[in-house]
């Protein structure tokens, strides 16, 4: 559905041609309309055209491709790059079908071919790229809004599980911080690093189904209280794996206790049978765990906990994740938000 008031009511217009007689007939057919309120601006060069473009806004670009400073594509990529949230029309010789199709790949919302259409054609062709780019901008700007909602809504969940165990207030927050900045230093991109993230913050979830006083327990856990504990990952992995992410993050919850050489649960997994997102979440819950008071000891510091990774790479912690790891710790790249210890 098209919504004509999303158009402005004064349309400024910039014309990047250099060829007399094209900028001339343009300024006519706009001039057709003089209702639309267009206010056209004229460039002969890009960079004439990027300068007018630092200067003021504009509601729509007219865009010829061959400037005598720039030609073909990188000239639509030069203005996007100057206004990426401006509708670029592109303006093209007859035989430049394929540059107008690769330069709309690019991000231009339409071509015309000069010496063809009339000032309707043109008139269609602004109004159309102006409130496609409202379209687009909305779609955009509602995404983000649900990814962000997203992200909150698991933050909450991960506070949830936190509140009936005080000790571990602020664990998993504090695990998925660590866990995203050795992802960072793995390269991972934008988007896995939010999936860890994400898989870091209700890496403990399955916790809910453990009586609190069992988690909260000073002293020694008995055999059978400790086996009930460890159920907390698979019943996390229960719990979320209907949900449907974009990222593994039931099975990142399910093998954040798995170890490299097999002595983890609740599946013995081994080295590369386990995921990566969650060899990574290990180490990081090993180093937060040590790090924090629990009920049953005083934190035992950093630097113990970073002496059992360094120990133990290789055998019970993937290797490249530990080095990162440790790397970040010891060129001070990396230190817990709010203290080592648990946030009251
Ligand atoms: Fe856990």
């Amino acid at each position: 559905m098209i919504i004509l008031h999303m158009v402005p009511t004064s349309i400024h217009v910039l014309i990047i041609e250099d060829n007399p007689g094209d900028a001339r007939l343009i300024e006519l057919m706009l001039a057709e309309h003089p209702e639309d309120g267009y206010r056209p601006s004229f460039a002969v060069r890009l960079s004439e055209g990027l300068e007018l473009l630092a200067r003021q806004p504009f509601d729509v670009i007219l865009l010829d491709l061959s400037l005598p400073d720039s030609h073909g594509l990188s000239t639509v990529q030069s203005v996007l790059e100057a206004a990426p949230a401006t509708p670029i029309i592109v303006l093209t010789g007859l035989a430049d079908e394929a540059t107008a199709m690769a330069a709309m790949k690019a991000g231009a919302q339409d071509y015309l071919t000069k010496g063809q259409g009339d000032g309707e054609t043109l008139r269609r062709s602004i109004r159309y790229s102006i409130e496609r780019m409202h379209t687009d901008e909305e779609k955009r700007q509602s995404g983000e809004r649900l990814r962000r909602a997203l992200m909150q809504t698991i933050q909450a969940v991960g506070l949830t599980i936190e509140k009936r165990d005080p000790y571990t207030a602020g664990h998993q927050q504090r695990v998925a911080e660590l866990a995203t900045a050795i992802g960072r230093e793995l390269d991972f991109d934008p988007d896995r690093l939010e999936g860890l993230m994400l898989g870091g913050v209700i890496h403990d979830i399955g916790k809910i189904a453990i009586p609190s006083s069992f988690l909260n327990k000073p002293g020694r856990l008995t055999v059978t209280e400790f086996a009930l504990i460890k159920t907390h990952s698979a019943i996390g992995y229960d719990i979320i794996k209907d949900v449907e992410f974009t990222w593994p993050i039931a099975q990142m919850v399910r093998q954040h206790h798995e170890r490299m050489d097999g002595s983890g649960y609740p599946d013995g997994l081994k080295g590369e049978d386990i995921l990566f997102e969650s060899r990574i979440i290990c180490v990081a819950d090993v180093i937060e765990s040590m790090a924090s008071n629990r009920p049953y000891r005083p934190a035992l510091g950093i630097d113990v906990a970073l002496e059992e990774i360094a120990r133990n790479k290789g055998r019970l912690y993937d290797e490249t994740i530990s080095d990162a790891c440790l790397r970040l710790f010891h060129e001070g790249r990396f230190s817990f938000q709010g203290g080592e210890g648990p946030i009251a």
